[in-house]
């Protein structure tokens, strides 16, 4: 009975301390936070993870003892009413000595492995090596393939397996590139490459972020990776190696538009190849919803608007060697990607016209002015841009 009290007093005087604890455990879910460093996708990252790791030990070690023996000292040693006076000591050589040569161990110990780990990371990746060139913007990435021929924008597809190796550079101020599955933090500078490199482990779409303060809407420049098989990464260059410039003679011909024929073409070309995965966007894609019929008279009025309302000038719709340069991100595939805005939001029909008619009620101080597109033209916009998969 005295015991059951006992432990019932224990639980009341721990209560307010319980949410706390179950706070602390829900924030090491990382499911519920995808931009987690705490689990490595990539050789890159598991580097980083076991140094962490290694040193969290260590810390934990320490951390035991040196409480285990302050807690010991105090209850152990404590003073009674009436004690006399402790002796007192000035110093202790071999005390001293023991507790200067143990950390410095330690911390040599955690040094070794931290160097290797900086020249691995530092180190320049040989082989079968796939480039990317990563190009910062206020607010949002660009990414080219220079040995593919095709660039595309917020959104970049990997391999899993084979060691990408990213350049990288801004064409305006500091920004950093962040992608917390794959690799730590990169800065990234105009006029200067800095370059990073990682091989993915796993297939899926994972966060990445602007990890430099770059203005207003630095929370706003965000990206995605698509890890992707080595067949699915083949069938996605190789669709968007389709996505060229619009021939001339084919410019008037209204229905065979460039976007349209290649669709077609690459379609039939995996219908061709049973056993191939076809180029088919990700599951959750924001393709799924229906992009607008070769005859759509939408998509007609819609590419009508993109010439007339100035989109053009900023934005390119072709994927191959695009011209470098262009002020606003890629879009020759910008109906297949999961987000607009850079990472920022969903990419349905509802938000595309939302940000189309007002962009700088989404994202303030973007470089996109509001052109003044009532909402029945950018219905048409909308579907024009949903066929550009
Ligand atoms: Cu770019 Cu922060």
């Amino acid at each position: 009975m005295l015991l059951r009290t006992a432990a019932l007093r224990g639980l009341r005087r721990w209560a307010p301390v319980l949410p706390l604890l179950v706070l602390l455990a829900a924030g090491c879910s990382p499911d519920r936070y995808p931009q987690t460093a705490l689990r490595p996708l990539s050789d890159f990252a598991k580097i980083g993870d076991d140094i962490q790791t290694t040193t969290f030990y260590w810390a934990f070690g320490v951390f035991v003892l040196v409480e285990g023996a302050l807690l010991y000292a105090i209850f152990r040693f404590r003073g009674k009413p009436g004690d006399p006076e402790p002796r007192q000591v000035h110093g202790n050589t071999t005390v001293e000595i023991v507790w200067t040569v143990i950390p410095a161990l330690i911390l040599a110990a955690i040094a070794v492995p931290t160097v290797r780990g900086i020249f691995q990371t530092a180190a320049v990746p040989t082989g079968d090596v796939l480039k990317v060139e990563v190009v910062g913007h206020q607010w949002w990435w660009e990414f080219r393939y220079p040995d593919l021929h095709i660039t595309t924008a917020n959104e970049i597809h990997i391999p899993v397996g084979q060691t990408v190796s990213f350049h990288m550079g801004t064409v305006d101020v500091v920004h950093s590139f962040w992608p917390p599955r794959f690799a730590g933090k990169r800065d990234v500078f105009p006029n200067r490459e800095t370059r990073l490199w990682f091989q993915a482990k796993a297939t899926g779409e994972y966060p990445g972020q602007c990890a430099e303060f770059c203005g207003i809407e630095h929370g706003r420049m965000a990206f995605r990776i698509r890890a992707q098989t080595p067949e699915e990464f083949q069938a996605w260059v190789a669709h968007m190696q389709t996505l060229g410039p619009k021939p001339a003679a084919a410019a008037t011909a209204g229905p065979s538009d460039t976007v349209r024929t290649v669709s077609a073409g690459a379609i039939a070309q995996a219908a061709q190849q049973p056993g191939k995965p076809s180029a088919k966007p990700a599951k959750g894609d924001s393709a799924a919803a229906a992009p607008a019929a070769p005859q759509d008279p939408a998509y007609a009025a819609g590419e009508k608007l993109f010439l007339s309302k100035g989109c053009v000038g900023c934005h390119s719709l072709v994927a191959v060697d695009p011209p470098k340069g262009m002020i606003g991100p890629n879009l020759a595939n910008v109906g297949a990607r999961s987000f607009i805005g850079a990472g920022s939001f969903r990419n349905t029909d509802e938000t595309l016209a939302r940000w189309i008619q007002n962009p700088q009620a989404m994202k303030q101080g973007v470089l996109m002015p509001n052109l003044g597109v009532k909402p029945d033209e950018a219905k048409l916009l909308v579907a024009y841009l949903r066929a550009h998969q």
